[in-house]
């Protein structure tokens, strides 16, 4: 019998800011072409469960796998080598920059070895966002904060990676917004890179995630697709506003 290989996977995961655990035994897995949502109040623990990815800070205990490899201890630039790219809460656009410098940044800042062309991932990102393409000699702060946002995961995507890591890109966004952001996100997905998506915005995650995980105080306390979480009473009760 064949098995797939999840192409992320936190096995056992425990993780602590000095003697304060904020992650108690993660598991999950996520597998090449899905969506998948980590859905949790504030200070949930989903920020920390993305960095740790990138061993900032490491895990305590447990392993981290991607695409095969135990990466749980590999030095940061390492692990983005290994074609992670992680799109942090805030956006962090470089304000003073041009939209196209800050692009040019996303591959430089994260590559070292140059076995693909720069045309080729700054032509996937206008097309993407053709927004960003009208803007590109504009300076990112002058951006919208959903251009930012756009920029952000741009940046992101210019080092063609496996899998993109978001954190709550929809925080502070009009809904309109938001959904035109989640819009691109399925077509990253379908160009190939596996999402993996943090959110508070349960509602709107859930929505375009086949599966999701809800994040409790650091506890994995339910699983499943997209469409059970977003009816389960226990999400509705918690994120959705309802009594
Ligand atoms: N650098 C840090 N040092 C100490 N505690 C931290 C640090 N970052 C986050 N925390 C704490 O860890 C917990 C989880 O935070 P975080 O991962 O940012 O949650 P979320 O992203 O779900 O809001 C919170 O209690 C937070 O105060
Ligand atoms: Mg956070």
């Amino acid at each position: 019998m064949e098995t797939v290989e999840p192409l992320l996977r936190f096995d056992n995961v425990t993780v602590a800011y000095g003697a304060m655990r904020v992650l108690h035994g993660i598991s999950l897995s996520i597998y090449r072409g899905e969506i998948v949502a980590l859905v949790g109040a504030n200070g949930a623990g989903k920020s920390t469960l993305l960095m740790t990815v990138f061993g900032q800070p490491h895990a305590r205990a447990g392993d981290i796998y991607f695409d095969g490899q135990e990466i749980t201890h590999f030095a940061t630039h390492r692990i983005a080598r290994c074609g992670i790219a992680l799109v942090p809460e805030g956006r962090r656009v470089f304000a003073a920059m041009t939209v196209a410098e800050n692009l040019n940044l996303g591959m430089t800042a994260l590559i070292s070895e140059k076995h693909w062309s720069d045309e080729v991932g700054l032509e996937q990102v206008y097309t993407l966002f053709p927004r960003l393409w009208e803007r590109r000699q504009q300076r990112a702060g002058t951006l919208s904060g959903g251009e930012q946002q756009m920029l952000a995961i741009g940046r992101a995507l210019m080092s063609r990676p496996k899998m993109l890591l978001l954190d709550e890109p929809s925080l502070g966004l009009a809904p309109l917004v938001v959904k035109q952001i989640f819009v691109n996100l399925q077509r990253i997905v379908q160009q190939g890179t596996t999402i993996f998506l943090v959110e508070q915005n349960a509602n709107q995650a859930l929505r375009l995630a086949q599966r999701g995980y809800v994040l409790v105080n650091g506890r994995i306390t339910l699983a499943g697709s997209g469409a059970e979480l977003l009816v389960n009473p226990q999400v509705r009760a918690a994120y959705l506003g309802e009594a």
